[in-house]
């Protein structure tokens, strides 16, 4: 078998890729106003109630209306799941791996459109809708790997006349449960974990995008997915996704999400309800606060290149988003500098345009939870780029740079979501990292350094999932930087790595005495 790479991402300087882009822009523009139905087992059930999907960039625009599921609903979808589990789990490995292999073949060949769905649903521009369709097709390449390399289990010891034997079974059936943020990636990647494990899984979309989750459907049935693997409800978080997470019959739950839901999922989970028979697994992978470090002795041009990219990309929509920056006060007034005549430069505009590096936030809840932290950012600091916003067509919000924000002001502990850096000044090293470790989250940071004395510390000390080392602190890839943070930011558990398929299954130990 050809071994795992990441898929590269597109070249946009090269016309033949801008072209295709724009007709495939062209073909999801076409399915404008398209209405989509649950998939429950197979079938496509029409419901009155609807989710209306909107293009945040042009506000009124509805990329498609999809059918909501009720309880009722869920409850259905729940006992085609359960039943088709026992068929499913039975299906030998290599051919559960082999389905994901033509799902990433088929994403291949649709690439450009579910990324240019991407671009009109989620207002994300060309290269980060790029780079979240080849997410998802390293995602799906990665774990049909991971599982057949886990397929026969670990080896144990045996004794004269006793066979030993340690392998790995499903759990039964897993609720997904995923943010619009990465709407195909951590959608799909979160799916086909469970689904290649063995599991059957209940699909809910962040009712923001749930059409790109869909056309997701739409390639699992391609590559032949036996129907009630994977069942499509799209619907209310506290509706639905409450009656899921208390359902008995439910065995695990992989969320991601914020940190509010996140903690509310694991509290419901933890209830035994009447006729279950398990404890319930919850992999949560939730939100972040996360800090690039710029120390004294560092390449000042990398410090904010790398502050301006990780704040501002998918307009700080990122759980991975540099949020909060903590220079040295060698280096401060510079860095700041720097970091503000870049943001200024920044392209903003309809994500449909490639020159525009930025578009919008996702919708109008976004907009007025991130525009209220401008009156935020004037109390605590000092506005230096940006402070303003423009939803007359869009959800458009200005990258903005706020400085001389104490370390433990609002801008620099609470997750924002959006395009607003804080910038805090240290005295030095020391105070810097404990400045970076002073939140409840732990997802991501970076430091930015050429004191090895200095990245040795952080490397032990900065308590995050994914540390980064003079670079950005957004951009994991699969298999490469596995991802998933401590503390608030989740359970701990790294999608694209190693160890998160064992997450969606159930070790088994068969001792046989001759
Ligand atoms: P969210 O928590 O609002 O929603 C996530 C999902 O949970 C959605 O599908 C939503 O409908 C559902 N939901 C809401 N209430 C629910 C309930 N009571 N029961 C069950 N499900 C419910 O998050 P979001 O706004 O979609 O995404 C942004 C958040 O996700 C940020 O906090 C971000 O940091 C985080 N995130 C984390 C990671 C990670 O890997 N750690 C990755 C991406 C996003
Ligand atoms: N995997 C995404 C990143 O690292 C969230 O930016």
């Amino acid at each position: 078998m050809i071994p795992y790479k990441t898929e590269p991402l597109a070249d946009f300087s090269n016309e033949e890729n801008r072209q295709a882009y724009r007709e495939a822009l062209k073909k999801v523009q076409g399915e404008l106003g398209k209405d989509y139905p649950l998939v429950i087992g197979g079938e496509k059930i029409f419901t009155e109630e609807k989710i209306t999907s909107y293009n945040p960039a042009k506000k009124t625009e509805v990329v498609g209306t999809v059918s909501k599921a009720s309880q009722e609903l869920a409850e259905k979808a729940m006992q085609v799941a359960d039943e088709t589990f026992k068929t499913w789990s039975k299906v030998d490995a290599k051919v559960r791996a082999d389905i994901l292999f033509k799902v990433a073949e088929i994403t291949k060949r649709r690439r450009h459109e579910m990324s240019a769905m991407m671009t009109i649903e989620a207002g994300k521009p060309w290269v980060e809708a790029d780079a979240d369709t080849a997410e998802a097709i390293d995602f799906f390449e990665y774990y049909a790997r991971q599982m057949l390399s886990l397929k026969d289990g670990k080896p144990v010891e045996s004794r004269p006349g006793e066979y030993n034997k340690f392998d790995y079974r499903a759990l039964g059936v897993g609720v997904v449960i995923s943010p619009w943020n990465f709407p195909f990636a951590i959608m799909a990647g979160t799916t086909v974990a469970a689904v290649v494990t063995g599991n059957t899984v209940l699909l809910k979309p962040a009712s923001t995008t749930p059409v790109i989750a869909y056309k997701f459907m739409e390639i699992l049935e391609e590559a032949g997915l036996p129907a009630g693997v994977v069942n499509y409800i799209p619907g209310s978080g506290a509706e639905v996704g409450d009656y899921l997470v208390d359902h008995p019959r439910t065995r695990f739950v992989s969320f991601t999400g914020s940190r509010d839901v996140g903690l509310r999922i694991n509290e419901r989970a933890s209830v035994l309800n009447e006729g279950q028979i398990w404890i319930k697994r919850v992999i949560a992978e939730m939100g972040g606060k996360d800090t690039i470090l710029v120390d004294k002795e560092a390449d000042l041009e990398l410090a904010a290149q790398s502050i301006v990219k990780s704040a501002f990309g998918f307009s700080g929509q990122k759980c991975s988003a540099c949020s909060r920056a903590v220079i040295v006060e060698d280096v401060y007034d510079q860095v700041v500098e720097r970091v503000t005549e870049l943001t200024k430069a920044l392209t903003i505009g309809d994500p449909t345009d490639p020159d525009n590096f930025m578009a919008t936030v996702i919708d109008e809840a976004a907009f007025k939870k991130v525009t209220s932290y401008f009156e935020v950012a004037k109390e605590e600091g000092r506005i230096v780029a940006g402070g303003t916003a423009d939803d007359s067509v869009g959800y458009f919000v200005n990258p903005t740079v706020v400085v001389d924000v104490a370390p433990k002001d609002r801008l620099m502990q609470e997750e924002i979501f959006g395009p607003i850096v804080a910038i805090a000044k240290a005295k030095d090293f020391d105070e810097a990292l404990e400045i970076a470790n002073n939140t409840v989250y732990g997802l991501t940071g970076a430091i930015i350094s050429t004191n090895r004395e200095h990245i040795e510390r952080a490397r032990e000390d900065f308590f995050v999932g994914n540390l980064y080392i003079n670079r950005t602190c957004t951009g994991a890839i699969v298999g490469y930087q596995p991802f998933g943070g401590y503390n608030m930011s989740g359970t701990c558990s790294k999608a694209g790595g190693p160890d998160f398929l064992t997450l969606h299954m159930q070790p088994k130990t068969v001792s046989e005495t001759f």
